[in-house]
């Protein structure tokens, strides 16, 4: 994950990426009005990330159409960018506003921006483009395209508002996504026409209209010149108009996707109207339109998002103890939180291919006892000294973007420890929940366990952190905490028993799946790399339905000498190893869905 560099003072940090973002929002307020109108129909708190994406797209489609340069030299200059902000990806921070705020995007909503990378490649290579026919200028649309949208989606779910798009709506979601390039070809076609080699439309369609395409190169709005813009029109009002494509979104999302199908719409109107003026100047809605989708659109958005929490990231960086907090209030519905604090060595997470990272690590935190012990210290002193070793986990998980971490803190069997031990450890835990270390971190603490024989205090306490941190979507981190997997598996076995008793549940169709939603905990994904520390070889009663087909790793080293490094080894490892489930061949990533 990209982060400041150390040199740069922090002040002066804050001060360039308020500047950056603010360039972000100059560049698409100015250029490009309409979409600086869309993103302001999301919620308030992505505003800056998407400036952030649409100036950085759009700088370097300036590379590419900037017809001041021959095409080698575009496609170098558009090559160097890419590679400017490889770069800066890597170092966390860059001298061009643009790039800087971008990186500072990625890093703060932890988004992957390689796919953008790719749609940047393939802009790169716009320059001397050609297409036969749709099928090869669909690829390259979609490639153009998707992953801008890709990312914005991405954006949207870090924020707790997924894009959802029903899977009978795919397919109109990328005629809708078509559409957007096609009306923008049509828009921009005088601009095209001066850059002489990219009118960027397959050669099937000019081959249509005989003649089309010299009179276009000679700004001729003849017959044929018509016909063609006629036809590429229809095609795009009829790519653009998806009924249904908005079916199961969110209402705020929805409302965009529908302001931005009305632009599209609208701009068609202006390329029609424009008639032989499109070759001389490019075709927009007028002012008045603008206000007629904008104006409705912002009041129903504003409404939507006003009743939807949305999550907010971490910001890069804790304010120094001299430095006063932001006074900022968040907007109403949203939490501010901060990244993991680094480890004090400054070492940086490993890069870890998306599809060979595990979804769901489990951990059993062995070793207290034996550590303190060997230093001449209580039992409970080596509890007290796990908890920090926790916090590392659970940065070290943040900072690899590990979606669920679940750790085994107490077990079912363990109240046949003295009660010293016992009360021990129940009262770090109340310690460790009163300090609230996450406090500012991206996590949803959930518990699983039993509350018979907890203290009513710590139950509370659980429940409460349970609630208070749903909505944070970074990573899911499960305390295993009076829980036992016997425990879990009976109480499923008894949910079971009632739904057949009360006729819910025919037995002769129970099958694995309607055992797995009545766990305790349903939604807990599959474990995909179950770790234990201390030296021992065995589960003890942990997550048995969940870590069937886990990935085992034991090491030697007690709980409270281990740090993140010791997880990122940990998941480097698993990445190396072959999951089959079962079959002959290597399942291609981690099977594990959420
Ligand atoms: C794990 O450490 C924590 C709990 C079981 C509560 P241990 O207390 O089991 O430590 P060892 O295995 O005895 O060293
Ligand atoms: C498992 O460790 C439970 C936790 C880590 C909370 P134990 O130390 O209790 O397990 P055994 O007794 O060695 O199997
Ligand atoms: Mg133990």
């Amino acid at each position: 994950m990209p982060r400041i560099r150390e040199t740069v003072s922090e002040g002066r940090t804050d001060t360039t990426l308020r500047a950056a973002y603010r360039v972000c929002r100059r560049t698409t307020r100015t250029q490009y009005p309409e979409t600086y109108a869309l993103i302001r129909l999301l919620p308030p708190v992505l505003h800056p990330a998407c400036w952030a994406v649409w100036a950085a797209v759009n700088a370097l489609d300036d590379l590419v159409d900037d017809r001041d340069a021959a095409a080698a030299e575009r496609t170098a200059r558009a090559e160097s960018w890419i590679a400017a902000l490889e770069a800066d990806l890597a170092s966390g921070t860059s001298t061009d506003p643009i790039r800087h705020a971008l990186v500072d995007t990625a890093a703060q909503w932890h988004v992957d921006l390689s796919a953008l990378r790719d749609g940047m490649l393939v802009m790169r290579d716009d320059v001397q483009r050609s297409f036969d026919d749709w099928a090869q200028w669909r690829v390259w649309s979609r490639g153009h395209v998707v992953p801008t949208f890709d990312l914005l989606r991405s954006l949207l779910g870090r924020a707790g508002v997924p894009v959802v798009v029903r899977l009978d709506r795919q397919a109109s979601y990328e005629r809708f996504l078509d559409g957007t390039r096609l009306v923008e070809s049509l828009t921009d076609l005088a601009a095209d026409l001066d850059d002489g080699h990219r009118l960027l439309l397959p050669r099937e369609i000019l081959e249509q209209f005989p003649g089309a395409w010299d009179d276009l190169r000679q700004r001729r709005w003849s017959t044929a010149t018509a016909a063609l813009v006629a036809e590429l029109t229809g095609i795009a009002r009829r790519w653009v108009a998806q009924p249904g494509l908005t079916d199961g979104m969110h209402p705020g999302i929805a409302i965009a996707v529908d302001a931005a199908a009305d632009l599209l719409l609208a701009q068609l109107d202006a390329v029609e109207a424009a008639g032989s003026a499109l070759l001389h100047s490019e075709a927009r809605p007028s002012r008045a339109t603008r206000a007629r989708i904008f104006v409705p659109a912002r009041i129903r958005s504003a409404l939507a998002w006003s009743l939807t929490p949305v999550t907010v990231p971490p910001t890069r960086r804790r304010p120094t103890a001299t430095e006063p907090r932001s006074t900022a209030r968040p907007a109403p519905g949203t939490t501010t939180f901060n990244p993991p604090p680094r480890h004090p060595s400054g070492c940086r997470p490993p890069q870890i291919a998306p599809e060979a990272m595990p979804t769901h690590v489990a951990i059993v935190m062995d070793g207290n006892g034996r550590w303190a012990e060997q230093r001449g210290l209580s039992r409970s002193e080596g509890h007290r000294a796990g908890v920090a070793a926790l916090h590392e986990m659970v940065h070290g998980a943040l900072e690899i973007s590990l979606p669920h971490l679940t750790v085994y803190g107490f077990s079912t069997e363990n109240w046949r420890r003295d009660t010293e031990e016992v009360e021990g450890i129940m009262s770090t835990l109340r310690k460790a929940l009163d300090d609230d270390p996450f406090r500012d971190l991206y996590v949803h603490l959930r518990w699983s366990g039993r509350p018979e024989k907890l203290p009513t205090d710590l139950v509370e306490s659980l429940r409460h952190k349970e609630t208070t941190t749903r909505t944070r979507t970074g990573l899911t981190c499960t305390l295993c905490f009076n829980y036992g997997g016997r425990d879990e598996i009976t109480r499923a076995a008894t949910a079971l028993a009632r739904a057949v008793k009360a006729g819910d549940l025919d037995p002769d169709f129970i099958g694995e799946d309607d055992f797995a939603r009545h766990l305790a905990l349903a939604d807990l994904p599959d474990v995909d790399l179950l770790w234990r520390t201390g030296g021992e070889r065995r589960t003890s009663n942990f997550l048995p339905w969940h870590a069937t087909y886990a990935e085992l790793h034991f090491t030697s080293d007690y709980w409270p000498d281990v740090d993140r490094r010791d997880l990122w080894r940990a998941v480097i490892e698993y990445s190396h190893r072959h999951r089959r489930h079962g079959s002959t061949r290597p399942a291609p990533t981690s099977t594990t869905d959420q």
